[in-house]
């Protein structure tokens, strides 16, 4: 097995971290391609999950110790999340069942302070969960207009220009498309919507798993992600700027507290899986270094993005030097891509390539993924979609090199 890049990328140590990768299928090691609808999970995760079961299940707000030390572990992980998001603390922190739970919750409570003929901006790369949400709002007689995507799956910042205005309430964009990888231009939707003082709300659930963020810097006043997809369990997180959710009018009980960051979160959340979040977020930190915790997350997820554009490049090159095969999105050559590939093969439904692909202990996905305007509109969808492979920490030479083989042998 040629180790080198893994080496000089220094990620090799650490896929003994994580149990998954020893399962074999037909005599041959699982390759996990699938990591961007959600990766494996370290050891480190896992047990700091069973750890909560085995010592401290208990609900929030006791006076006895279990009770006590959940309450801690939650306001940790949310400050661990904070250090994680750039944010200013804690309290700017939320959590939910997963992402799209979360978009739902905000899209009702945005849609309060909206008059019919106020307006939302969303796009059509975006996954449907920050698409749904939204058009729900449709039916109290908000505009929601929807900014193109180009040929390429990048958005049409010009399209997006005239699609704000004086009206525009808030717009709702992707950081980075789950379905071609495009990293999409925050800064540049930032200064359209503060011309009309638009609130803007950012999808980071395929952009947080491969790079640092930093909402202040960002300048974003609300932000989702999902750590399913950064090596933890099934939670999703929202940041939402200082004040603004407090002005909010969240579903929520008289008996729950009516402030940040607590009053969108409805219920008895999942402890031993926010336990899991705040382990996974640890253990990224634990990749870089740094004097605080903050600059060793940015410094480990620097590290992994060095590995993964390194594959993810190899992975492009690899299927696009393949005859009958075609690659979706942008190549690596921009600045900012992540490394999440899809491709079609002439003759092939993404169904079958997949399949091939899944018999030979190679996990990847076919469809669109809920991605499934961008797939229409780029003329996707009637084929069966795309199949899609996702490099993640535990990602190696040799797999994308398997990959790589059965997909020429198929198109052959
Ligand atoms: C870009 C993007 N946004 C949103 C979601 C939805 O996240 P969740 O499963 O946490 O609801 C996904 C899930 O695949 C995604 O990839």
């Amino acid at each position: 097995m040629n180790e080198n890049a893994l080496t000089s990328t220094g990620m090799a140590s650490y896929r003994a971290d994580f149990p998954s990768l020893q399962r074999v299928l037909n005599g041959s090691p699982l390759a996990f391609f699938d990591g961007p609808a959600g990766t494996q999970m370290p050891r480190q995760v896992i047990g700091a999950i069973s750890d909560y079961y085995l010592t401290c299940n208990a609900n929030t707000h006791g006076q006895f110790v279990t009770a006590i030390e959940s309450d801690r572990m939650l306001e940790e992980t949310r400050e661990e999340l904070s250090a994680f998001l750039g944010a200013p603390g804690g309290r700017t922190i939320s959590f939910g069942a997963n992402m799209t739970t979360l978009n739902f919750s905000l899209s009702r409570a945005v849609g309060r302070s909206l008059e019919p003929g106020d307006e939302v901006v969303i796009t059509q790369l975006d996954h449907e969960a920050n698409r749904g949400p939204w058009l729900s709002l449709q039916d109290q007689g908000i505009v929601v207009r929807e900014a193109a995507v180009r040929k390429d799956a990048t958005l049409d910042y010009e399209d997006f220009e005239k699609k704000v205005n004086g009206r525009t309430k808030l717009v709702a964009m992707g950081l980075a498309s789950n379905a071609f990888g495009t990293v999409n231009d925050v800064a540049a939707i930032r200064k359209i919507t503060s011309r009309y003082g638009s609130l803007l709300m950012v999808d980071a659930v395929h952009y947080a798993p491969h790079f640092p963020i930093d909402v202040q810097r960002m300048d974003v006043d609300l932000l989702l992600c999902s750590a399913y997809k950064f090596y933890g369990p099934h939670v999703g997180i929202l940041y939402a700027r200082k004040g603004l959710l407090d002005r909010l009018e969240t579903d929520r009980l008289r008996t729950q507290s009516q402030h940040a960051p607590y009053k969108i979160e409805t219920g008895t959340l999942n402890h031993a899986a926010i336990a899991g979040v705040k382990a996974a977020v640890e253990y990224i930190e634990a990749l870089g270094k740094g004097a605080d915790r903050r600059s060793r997350i940015v410094n480990g997820m620097a590290r992994l993005g060095v590995h993964e554009r390194m594959l993810g490049t190899m992975l492009y090159r690899g299927l696009k030097s393949i005859s009958r095969v075609t690659v979706h999105g942008q190549s690596f050559d921009v600045p900012l891509r992540a490394p999440t590939v899809s491709f079609t093969v002439e003759g092939k439904t993404a169904s079958e390539v997949s399949g091939h692909l899944a018999r030979r202990g190679i996990c990847t996905w076919d469809g669109h993924f809920y991605a499934i305007r961008p797939m229409e509109v780029l003329g996707l969808l009637e084929g069966g979609g795309v199949t899609r492979a996702g490099i993640s920490l535990y990602t190696t030479v040799e797999e994308v090199t398997r990959l790589l083989n059965e997909v020429q042998m198929l198109a052959a």
